[in-house]
This record gives structure tokens, C-alpha cells and sequence, in this order.
């Protein structure tokens, strides 16, 4: 099974050696828990994002799109209870002065047989002093209590001291949809029940080493907020779990690798919470989470801003605040998860292995690469390669023997090889190379374009 072959490490060399991730700030020592996507990374997570606004947005009846501005007035972040309350329970070493987030510590340590969301911090901290567990960094165990830290990044606006106004990066996505609630019901004139989609930047004040890109103190989030009336909301809700889960059986996830996961303690304002995990080289983790969410943040923010949030049903004349079903996912946490996902370590008919990296077409970075068997056939391959690369994001390699140039293209995923040799000259045909079955064929050049569009449908 592929998961027991791909391993963080490999993946990360990987993604450094074929230009899919870096290391943030790499010439200068590097900034832990950031990364930088590269020429191949890029791509690829683009394409996920517009994977998942084709379905949750384009394909999805009455949902709208926002890009909301990622400085909030700081008010936004009182309403929302992230002021009050966005905290992890940190505990520093008192020898070795790291920090370390007590949740985590109990995770680890029972390998996930103790579920630590459950424990009040009192419980938590004799958990960790009866099991003297130590410190993962100088391995003492020598504790100070937990204390709570707030996770949001704080900046400040104005240039003078006198004028410093503290803001914050927003930690998430979802309150740039809440307070564009109004204004998208109003100038699309959705009744509800209608979504609100966003795709941006989030940052957190994370201490807990990364696991790569699984967590990172910047990262991109897809959010989408399902305002609908009470009542209704369970339902919408169960069918939010099946459409996120729908979504990645067909982006191409094994079924078997992947699970719902009721939250066991749900937030004061919670009705339901689920998490869709994924079963990461780490084990089973959360992917996206799924959330009921009920009144609660249209209700803040009526409260906090002064503005009535209330829907005016125009058959019924009904007024309520409507509730929310939230659908949350991590672009970045989702690439990682496409990764490890699509991985394999193949051994061939000739004993050699090859690494291949079976991406949905859709999600791949280049869809084609135009290889020329031989450099006296470059201007025809060139000729191809102008016409293919104006429809889709392809590639272009002369460089190595034909084998070598398949197997770099199988580590970057590209689901097809196309190659000019001398038949192409005489009669207008070129081989196609199938990235997963190997498998080639031949086929007119004019026909190409449409082949290539009818593979690489999402
Ligand atoms: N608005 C709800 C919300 O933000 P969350 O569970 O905190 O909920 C939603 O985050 C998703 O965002 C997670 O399921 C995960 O995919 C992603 N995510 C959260 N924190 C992250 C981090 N530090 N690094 C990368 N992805 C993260």
C-alpha cells in the first residue's frame, strides 16, 4: 500500500530536489514551520484550489466567492472570541527553556490513545506529571504549570508611536465571509439557504514543530460558510460531511485512506463538529473539519457592530439570523495529503524502481511533456510543444536519454509524455506515454488537444 512506502522524509526531499517545496528563507538558515512552493509546488496547489472552487463554488448552486481583506478591524476578532480565547495551553522546560503545547505532549506520548480535547489544563498537567513525561527536546522533566497563550499574530497600524493601533493577521478565513454576509445577500439577492467561499492566507502563532507542511504558522485556508434556517441545519450538515468526502474520492483519494472523526468536545456554540482525517505518513490526522456552527457568529457580529444581521425570508416575511455550516480545509494541509497520497515506489518488470507521483490529471503541474527523441527533431517538437502549451501548462525537455527524461517526469506527476521521432516528420503522429500504466500510443498530432482536454477533466 503506498502509505507504508512514503515517509515524511521522503517526501520532503522530494519536493526539494524536483522543485515543489522549499524551506522558507533556506540561504539564510531557514524560519522554522515555513516553506516556499517552487516552480513544480505551485502549480500544483493552484490547481487544487481551483479543483475545489470548481465544485464548491462554480458547480455549486447559490454559493459566491469573497476575498476579503486579511487586516480585520481588531472588533472582528472580539466578536468572533479569538481576542478572549484563540490560546494553547503551552508548558516551557524549565531546563532547556523550549516550549511545548501540553496537548501535543499527551498526544504523542499515548501515540493517540488518550485524547487530550477532552481534559480540563488541571487534568492535563497531572496527566503529564504521573506519566513523567519529559521534556522531547533535553529529556527532563522538569515543568512549569500551563499557561495559556494567544495564538493570533499582533501588528500595529500608523506610523508614530502615539498612533500605534494593535491589529491582527487573521488566524482564519471564516470572519471575512461572516461580515460580507450583508453585502453578498444584498447584491446577489441569494436567498438563503446560499454559501460564502473564500480561499487565503491564515496565520497562527504555532509552536508545535510542523511536520512540514501539515503545520505551519502561515497557510492557506478554503473556507465555506452554508448560511441556512434552523431546522434545516442538520441536514445541510450531514450533507457538507458527504460533499467534502466526495470531493477527495475524486481527486483521487483511496477511501480506505481516510475517516470521519467526531470532535469529542465541541465549542460553546457548536450543535455538531466533525473532522474528515486523512491517514498522513504521521497517521491518521485531521484533513478539514465540518462544523454546525448554529447563529453564533452572525449573532456576534449583530451584537459587536451594531448591524442587523437578520434575513428577511420575502415569501413568509419571516426574520431570523441564520445559522452556519461551516466546510474548512487547509490548501496546504490538502497538498501535503495529495502528496503522500499519490507516492508510490514502483518496482518494474527490469527489477529498477521508479518513483511516480500518480496526481489527478487535473492536479498536476505540467499535463504534457513534449520530448523530442532526438535534438535534430526540436523544431518540430518546439512546433508541438507552442501548440499543446498554448491550451495547458506544459514542459519541454531534449536533455538525456528518453528513459531518464520519463522518470523525471513521473516524480513530478505529468500525466502524459508526448515524443517526436522520425515517424512524426513523415506523417504527423506522435507517441503518447501513459504516466501510470506506461503504456504508449500513437496518434495524430491534430487530434491531440482534444485527447489531452478529455484526460485531464476534474
Ligand atoms: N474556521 C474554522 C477553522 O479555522 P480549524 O480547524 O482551526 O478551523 C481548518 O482550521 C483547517 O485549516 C484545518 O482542518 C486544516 O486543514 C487547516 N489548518 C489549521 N491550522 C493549520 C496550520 N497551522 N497549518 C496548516 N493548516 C492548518
Amino acid at each position: 500500500m503506498k502509505t507504508n512506502q512514503v515517509t515524511m522524509e521522503k517526501l520532503v526531499n522530494l519536493c526539494k530536489s524536483r522543485g515543489i517545496i522549499f524551506p522558507g528563507s533556506e540561504i539564510y538558515g531557514g524560519m522554522g514551520n515555513t516553506w516556499d512552493y517552487g516552480p513544480i509546488g505551485v502549480e500544483v496547489k493552484n490547481n487544487i484550489k481551483r479543483a475545489w472552487w470548481k465544485r464548491f463554488v462554480q458547480q455549486s448552486d447559490n454559493s459566491f466567492g469573497v476575498d476579503a481583506a486579511i487586516l480585520m478591524n481588531s472588533r472582528v476578532w472580539d466578536a468572533s472570541g479569538h481576542t478572549a480565547s484563540f490560546t494553547d495551553p503551552k508548558m516551557d522546560c524549565k531546563e532547556c527553556k523550549s516550549r511545548h503545547r501540553a496537548d501535543n505532549l499527551i498526544e504523542n506520548y499515548s501515540k493517540g490513545a488518550v485524547n487530550p480535547d477532552t481534559m480540563s489544563n488541571e487534568e492535563m498537567e497531572s496527566y503529564i506529571k504521573e506519566h513523567k513525561i519529559n521534556c522531547p527536546i533535553c529529556g527532563k522533566h522538569n515543568w512549569t504549570p500551563i499557561r495559556l497563550f494567544n495564538m493570533m499574530f499582533e501588528t500595529s497600524r500608523g506610523v508614530t508611536e502615539e498612533n500605534q493601533n494593535k491589529i491582527y493577521l487573521r488566524p482564519e478565513t471564516a470572519q471575512g465571509e461572516f461580515v460580507n454576509f450583508l453585502n453578498v445577500q444584498r447584491t446577489t439577492r441569494a436567498k438563503v439557504p446560499f454559501g460564502i467561499a473564500q480561499i487565503g492566507k491564515a496565520f497562527r502563532n504555532e509552536i508545535t514543530p510542523g511536520n512540514f507542511i501539515f503545520r505551519t504558522i502561515e497557510f492557506e485556508q478554503m473556507e465555506h460558510q452554508w448560511f441556512c434556517k434552523e431546522g434545516t441545519d442538520t441536514a445541510f450538515y450531514e450533507d457538507f460531511k458527504k460533499k467534502a468526502w466526495d470531493f477527495l474520492v475524486d481527486l483521487g483519494f483511496n477511501p480506505e485512506h481516510l475517516r470521519y472523526k467526531d470532535h469529542d468536545k465541541l465549542a460553546h456554540y457548536a450543535k455538531n463538529a466533525c473532522d474528515i482525517q486523512y491517514l498522513f505518513p504521521i497517521g491518521w490526522s485531521e484533513l478539514n473539519g465540518i462544523h454546525n456552527r448554529t447563529d453564533y457568529d452572525l449573532s456576534r457580529h449583530q451584537e459587536y457592530s451594531g448591524k442587523n444581521m437578520q434575513y428577511v425570508d420575502p415569501i413568509t416575511n419571516e426574520k431570523y439570523v441564520p445559522y452556519v455550516i461551516e466546510y474548512s480545509i487547509g490548501a496546504d494541509r490538502l497538498m501535503l495529503a495529495v502528496l503522500s497520497e499519490a507516492y508510490e515506489e514502483e518496482t518494474l518488470e527490469n527489477g529498477e524502481t521508479r518513483v511516480v507521483m500518480h496526481f489527478h490529471p487535473s492536479i498536476a503541474a505540467y499535463k504534457v511533456a513534449v520530448l523530442p527523441l532526438q535534438k535534430n527533431l526540436g523544431e518540430k517538437a518546439k512546433e508541438i510543444y507552442k501548440k499543446l502549451s498554448s491550451e495547458f501548462m506544459c514542459t519541454y525537455d531534449e536533455a538525456g536519454s528518453i528513459g531518464k527524461r520519463y522518470r523525471r517526469q513521473d516524480e513530478i506527476g505529468t500525466p502524459m509524455c508526448v515524443t517526436i521521432d522520425f515517424d512524426t516528420l513523415e506523417n504527423n503522429t506522435v507517441t503518447i506515454r501513459d504516466r501510470d500504466t506506461m503504456e504508449q500510443i500513437r496518434l495524430s498530432v491534430d487530434e491531440l488537444v482534444d485527447y489531452v482536454a478529455k484526460k485531464i477533466r476534474f
